[in-house]
Order: C-alpha cells, then structure tokens, then sequence
C-alpha cells in the first residue's frame, strides 16, 4: 500500500482547484438506474468510490461511456454517460456493498424502476455503526415489503409500484433522503419527505432528477414533495464542486499561515467552516473564483459542533481538529453525527497533541508545535487531517493507509505540492 511523506514547516501559497463532490456524484450516478436514456454526468471526480460504482452499476446492466473529460465540451473533468435501458441484475452484492456503503443507494431506484431489489446489508464502518434502517422504515411506508435474509436486505415493491408516502424521518440522514427521493420519481402519487436532510449534495440530485423529468417541490429545505412521474427521461448534469474538498484545502492554508485560492469553493455551501475560520483569526475572503484563504499568525481556538447542513459538517471535524491543535486556548469538538468519529485522535496525539475525549465531546489544549511521526488512520477523512497535521508539524511524517485518502482527494500530494508543500507518494 502507498504511503505518502510529508516534511512539515511549509507555507503554503497558490491556487487549488475543486473537484467534482464525491457525495454528489455516488448518488447522482445510481439515479441512472431511473431511466432507460442515458444520463450524462459531467465534473466527476477521479476516486477510487467512483470506480467502484461504475462496477456496481455494470454488473446491474448500466452501459457506462467514458469521454475521458473534454475541457471544451461543456464539462470539466470526467464526463461519464449512464445508460440503463434493460436492468439485467438487481443484486447488489456483498463483494462491492462491503467496499463502499453509498452503494445501498441503488435499492430505492432498483425497487421502483424493477420492482425488487437485493441489496447486501453494508455492515458497519470504522466511524460508526451506520444502520439502514431509516431507508427501509421509508420504502415499506412506501408498500414495500423488507425482508433481511443471509446479510441482505430483500426489497419487493407491491404490485402495481410503489406508493407515494408521507415520510417522518426521526433523524436527518443524507443517504436516506437520497434514496427514498430517488424511489418517490418514479412511485404512484405524491411523497412528502418531512425532516430531510439539506445538504448542498441532496439538493445537487434534487436538481438533476427535476432535469430528468421528475416533479419535486421544497428543493433546499427540509420537506421535499414528489410527484411520482410514469418514467424520466435522458439529462445532462454537472457535478457541484465538493464543498469538503474545498474546505480541506482552506484549513491546509490556515494550519500553514499560508494563502490559498480556492477556486470553485462556495461560501453558501461553506458558511458554518468559514464562520469558524474566521473565529479562530483566519481570513476567508469570496473572489471571483471562490475563496481566498490567508493564515495570519497563531490560530485562536475555537469550539465546534458537527451539525446536519447548514451546521459544521462532519466530514471536516477531523480536519478542523487538527488546527485546533495548534490553537492559543483550549477547543471543544463535539461529534453528534457519528458516534465514533474520533479515530484520528490517537495519531495526533502521537504528533504530540493534547487532546481529551469524553463521549462525544474532545477537549483540544492547542500545543506550541507538533512532531512528526508515522501514523495510519482508518477513513478518509482522519487520513486528511494527519496530512494538515503534518504539513505543520517539525520534521517528517508518513502517513500509512493511503488508500483512504484515495477514496476522497484526487491527487493530493501533487496539489499540495503545487502550493509549496513538501510532500510525495511513497508508491509500495
Ligand atoms: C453521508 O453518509 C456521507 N456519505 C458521509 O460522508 C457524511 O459523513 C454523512 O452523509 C453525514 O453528512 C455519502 O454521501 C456517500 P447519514 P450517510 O445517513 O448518508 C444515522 C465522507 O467522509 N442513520 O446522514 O451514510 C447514521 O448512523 C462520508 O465522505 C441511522 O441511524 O450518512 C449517522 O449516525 C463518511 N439510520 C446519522 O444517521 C439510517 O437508516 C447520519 O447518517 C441512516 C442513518
């Protein structure tokens, strides 16, 4: 497995361009299965998850086309055309469920496209227990009956399709809004999705569906109304830029006291991680491209709370952690999204941070510096933060597992590098 090495110490400055958002693009892609035209979907990232999918999505019957990204054609980066005009298999197995969860989004387009679906159970994951269970509750409110057999979930819609529904969700889940709003396109009558969740990505697939043919009111807040429609038809979509992505490298010129253009960075999707930037004295400013981040001096601490869309995303808590070690002052992060999102605790402290936790709370000392050591983190976003970590810290790092990384950052060491970094993949 790859490693990359990092010599901390660096300022970094330049100009980092974002990306397609992975989250986005996984469902974006599985709402093909809606359709038998073709769906094209430009801006994709370049990550291992959307691999992944493309294997999930053709061995479902999908004929996936690749134009291999035309800067000129009215896309940037990889342009993918999904066409799913006979479903050949709606099993999704285990062999590729186990390898990335989003793909138990394909239940809620297989079940009302085809009727049924086989979806492997995902199991859990290193930041959490992460059920499905609100999906199902959805889907049988729907007509649907769920049975769990062998580790998979065995899904058949009543006859005639599924039912419009009025859903309650107890909880704000993203996947779950994604795919009972995917299933809702296509079943009879109306579904009301009350306490959905908000996110930048849920409203991207929103956006796309409508494009598709699909009738969906209440797009950005939390109660969206679908009209189910008989089917939808070919779109052309692009990707929105990956709001996390954008906020990594932002956090990578304030851990460095560098500065950093964000280019496709949105501060509508970025409000609560801008709000703490500039708490803790770092300037965020809009340009004409997108941020511009700039480090002035020592970080101030600050306390954050993960929150669903618009509160502090959870998926930039490792992240901003990893500042706070390096705060004047003490940091309280409280997770409330997952309940063992903490993993990236133990290696920071091994770099020399001073951090406690209590349940879902950690209190972060900021320290005077940190030092390089070897570390190895087990997702993707724990990964990221050992990287800002080191980028700041005296002497050299090596971050094992890269493989998550991977799963999230195209090509980091090189854009990092870009900037003045002194980082490089150590290939096995
Ligand atoms: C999405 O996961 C993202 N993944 C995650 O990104 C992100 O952290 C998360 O949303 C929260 O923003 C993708 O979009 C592919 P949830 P998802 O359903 O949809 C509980 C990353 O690093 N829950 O909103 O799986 C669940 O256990 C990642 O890119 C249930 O209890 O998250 C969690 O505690 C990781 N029952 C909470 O809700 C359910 O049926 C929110 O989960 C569903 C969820």
């Amino acid at each position: 497995m790859d490693k990359i090495r990092i010599r901390g110490g660096r300022t970094l400055r330049g100009e980092v361009m974002i990306h397609g958002a992975k989250n986005a693009a996984l469902p974006l892609m599985a709402a093909s299965l809606l359709t038998d035209e073709t769906l094209t979907l430009g801006n994709l990232p370049h990550l291992a998850d959307i691999t992944t999918l493309v294997h999930l999505l053709g061995q479902h019957g999908v004929i996936i086309s690749m134009d291999g990204g035309a800067p000129n054609g009215g896309h940037d980066g990889r342009v993918l055309g999904l066409r799913a005009e006979r479903i050949t298999r709606t099993i999704a197995p285990y062999e590729i469920v186990r390898k990335m969860r989003a793909s138990v989004l394909v239940l809620g387009p297989l079940l009302a496209r085809e009727g049924t679906a086989t979806v492997s159970l995902p199991g859990g994951c290193a930041i959490g227990t992460r059920p499905i269970d609100l999906h199902l509750a959805a889907l049988e409110q729907m007509g649907a009956r769920i049975e769990l057999k062998g580790g998979y979930v065995h899904a058949l819609a009543p006859t005639g399709g599924l039912r419009g529904a009025e859903i309650r969700f107890p909880t704000v889940s993203v996947g779950a809004t994604e795919n009972i709003l995917m299933a809702a396109t296509l079943a009879k009558g109306t579904t009301v999705l009350h306490n959905a969740a908000r996110e930048p990505e849920v409203t991207d697939l929103a956006h796309c569906l409508v494009a598709m043919g699909a009738a969906i009111e209440g797009i950005g807040t939390d109660c969206l109304t679908i009209e189910g429609r008989d089917r939808l038809h070919a779109a052309d979509y692009t990707v929105l830029p990956d709001r996390i992505e954008a906020g990594t490298y932002a956090f990578a010129a304030a851990i460095t006291g560098g500065e950093i253009e964000v280019v496709g960075g949105r501060v509508d999707h970025l409000d609560a991680a801008i709000g703490a930037l500039q708490a803790a004295g770092v300037s965020v400013t809009p340009s004409a491209r997108g941020l511009k981040v700039k480090g002035q001096g020592r970080l101030k601490a600050v306390d954050i709370t993960t929150q669903p869309f618009p509160g502090f995303p959870t998926d930039l808590q490792a992240q901003f952690m990893a500042l706070m070690t390096l705060a004047d002052g003490a940091s309280m992060i409280t997770e409330t999204i997952f309940e063992n999102r903490f993993m990236h605790v133990p290696e920071l402290a091994r770099m020399g941070a001073d951090i406690t936790v209590r349940g879902n709370t950690a209190l972060v000392h900021g320290v005077p510096a940190l030092r390089g050591a070897p570390v190895m983190a087990t997702d993707l976003r724990a990964s990221v933060s050992m990287v800002l970590a080191a980028l700041a810290a005296e002497g050299e790092t090596i971050v094992n597992r890269v493989y998550h990384l991977d799963r999230g950052y195209e090509r980091i060491e090189e854009r990092l590098r870009a900037c003045g970094a002194d980082i490089e993949r150590l290939p096995e």
